[in-house]
């Protein structure tokens, strides 16, 4: 029986093992960049990037940074769900589960409206995320409409909305 892990802010000694993290459960490097280059923007919110920890060692990271929605009325704020990541032998544990739903606890507390996520389609619908499309929320790259999902943390976050999303350039300038 696995045990539970903590879910916390992460704090600056964190990083090389955040950043391992990621390029184990990616078997890449690029996630690992895409996170310190979304530290590197000035509205970077620490209490938005959450570890978990089990037995004091982080197996589980997901961060949450701001993007924005244009639409004809102007830009609407808006955070982005990624990357997340937990190490290849602690998934299927609810470690990820974990992240998400304290992740978007941290959301709300930080009185953010609206999460974008592009992601896997049979995976985020069970915290409340659903296609984006279906409130006039495009993607500004080619993602099959069901990976590309949103989740409003108030009511009415998803009403008549009608706009594009603008990613940082931390993202690879999509
Ligand atoms: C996706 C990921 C973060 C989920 O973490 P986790 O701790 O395994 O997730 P949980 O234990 O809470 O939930 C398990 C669910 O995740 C899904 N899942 C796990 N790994 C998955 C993967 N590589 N692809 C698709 N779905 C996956 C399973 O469908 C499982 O669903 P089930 O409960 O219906 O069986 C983790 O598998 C991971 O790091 N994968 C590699 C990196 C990645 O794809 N990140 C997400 C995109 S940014």
């Amino acid at each position: 029986m696995p045990t539970t892990v903590t879910v916390r802010p992460e704090s600056t000694e964190d990083h090389a093992r955040i950043n391992a993290v990621h390029e184990r459960a990616f078997g890449q490097p690029d996630e690992a960049r895409i996170v310190e280059a979304l530290r590197e923007d000035e509205r970077f919110d620490p209490t938005l990037s959450l570890v978990a920890v089990r037995k004091r060692e982080i197996v589980g990271h997901i961060i949450f940074s701001p993007i924005h929605i244009a639409t004809s009325d102007g830009d609407l704020s808006a955070q982005a769900l990624a990357p997340m990541a937990v190490l290849p032998e602690c998934q299927y544990q609810g470690i990820g589960s974990d992240l998400v739903r304290e992740g978007l606890i941290a959301c709300r507390q930080a009185e953010h409206r609206i999460v974008i996520v592009v992601g896997h389609a049979d995976y985020y619908p069970r915290f409340g995320f659903t296609p984006a499309g279906q409130y006039g929320i495009r993607c500004p790259f080619p993602v099959p409409d069901e990976a590309f999902m949103a989740r409003g943390l108030v009511p009415g976050a998803l009403d008549a909305i009608d706009g594009v999303v603008r990613y940082p350039p931390a993202f690879g300038g999509a």
